[in-house]
Formats: structure tokens, C-alpha cells, sequence
């Protein structure tokens, strides 16, 4: 791991803050109607735990996860499924919980795969939307906190499985010139900088 230290970019207080307001508007959208959570592993377990528990609605819960191959700082596009949901999503009003929406290649392939399997309604939660970066045309429909730049970690966000237990989101600075070295082909669920 390349030396780094970490700079506060979202307290704990204003992160609980924001995910209230964010339940708030889910639960009105989809009063009287039954909702399913689908959160895509591992970066938004903490993000949904929290999330879930302010939302009093009739709830199912499935997680999914995906690899994302390519250099350690951007998304190629070559995207694999390596574990799946469990339920049936069929005529079923799904919103897809995700820590961050970055490129948005891969929400983009998400939303692609669930859409065949012909959900009522499919919608996006995304706790962090670097819009800013956007490659691929996604709309987050609940966006939690919109942040230009910077590598993120904390509240369930990894460098290199790192961090992911902390309360505050941090930011991530390296103290040495990054290794540019594109990394070798491999399955990650993030792109951090190189290490
Ligand atoms: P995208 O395909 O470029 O939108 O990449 C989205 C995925 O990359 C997210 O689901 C995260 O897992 C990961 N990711 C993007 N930015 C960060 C970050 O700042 N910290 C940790 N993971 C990130
Ligand atoms: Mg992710």
C-alpha cells in the first residue's frame, strides 16, 4: 500500500444527517407500496444497513456483487457478476444501493442486467455521485452527497479493503508521486489510485 494519510471530506454527523433526508424522500416516493433494496457489495453494506433502518416501509433485502477489471484508477467496462441476488425482482419495485457513481460504467452494466429481468421499477441510491466524472449516461435518483473528485474511503469504502469500518468518509492523500503503473488484470470492487 503507497503512503497516504487521510483528510475528513464527510463527517459522521453530516453523513447520518443526509441519510435521514434521503430515507425521508424514499419513503414518500414509495408509501403503500412494497420496495426492494439491492445493495451491490461490498462498499454500500454500511451505507444500506443504515439506510434500511429509517425506512418504514415493507422491505426485502439482496446484495449482489460485481468485479470490475481494469487499471486500479479507472473502470474498463469489463464487468463480471460474482455473486448474484437471491430473490425474484420480476414486477417488483427495486432501487439498487451503491456507495459511489463514478464513470457510472459500472451502474450503467447494473442497470442493463436487472432491467432484463423485468422489474416494475428500478431506481438509484447513490450515497456518493462524483457526477463530475461521468462517463456513461446514469441518472441517481437519490444522491446522497456530490463530491468533484478524490479517492473516498470510509463508511464501508476500501482502499485496497482498508478503511471500510470508519464512520467519517475521508479522502485519500498520497504523500509520494502514485505508482502510475497500470495494475495488472484483475477483480476488484473499487479503482483505487495505485499502490
Ligand atoms: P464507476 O464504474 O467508475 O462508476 O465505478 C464505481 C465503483 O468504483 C464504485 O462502486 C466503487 O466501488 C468504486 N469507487 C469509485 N470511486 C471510489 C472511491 O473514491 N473510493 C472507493 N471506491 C470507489
Ligand atoms: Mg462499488
Amino acid at each position: 500500500m503507497q503512503e497516504h494519510r487521510l483528510i475528513p471530506r464527510v463527517p459522521a454527523e453530516d453523513l447520518q444527517q443526509r441519510i435521514r433526508e434521503l430515507a425521508a424522500q424514499i419513503q414518500a416516493d414509495y408509501e403503500g407500496r412494497e420496495l426492494i433494496l439491492i445493495g451491490v457489495l461490498k462498499g454500500a453494506f454500511v451505507f444500506l444497513a443504515d439506510l434500511a433502518r429509517h425506512l418504514d416501509l415493507p422491505l426485502e433485502i439482496d446484495f449482489l456483487r460485481l468485479a470490475s477489471y481494469g487499471s486500479r484508477t479507472e473502470s474498463s467496462g469489463a464487468i463480471e457478476l460474482t455473486k448474484d441476488i437471491e430473490i425474484s425482482i420480476t414486477d417488483r419495485d427495486v432501487l439498487v444501493v451503491e456507495d459511489i457513481v463514478d464513470s457510472g460504467i459500472t451502474m450503467a452494466w447494473l442497470l442493463r442486467y436487472l432491467k432484463s429481468r423485468q422489474p416494475r421499477s428500478l431506481r438509484v441510491c447513490a450515497l456518493i455521485d462524483k457526477f463530475q466524472r461521468r462517463q456513461a449516461d446514469v441518472r441517481v435518483d437519490y444522491a446522497g452527497i456530490r463530491i468533484d473528485q478524490g479517492f473516498l474511503v470510509g463508511y464501508g469504502l476500501d482502499y485496497s479493503e482498508k478503511y471500510r469500518n470508519l464512520e467519517t468518509i475521508y479522502e485519500v492523500k498520497f504523500t509520494a508521486p502514485p505508482n502510475q503503473t497500470e495494475a495488472p488484470v484483475g477483480a476488484c470492487d473499487c479503482h483505487p489510485p495505485g499502490k
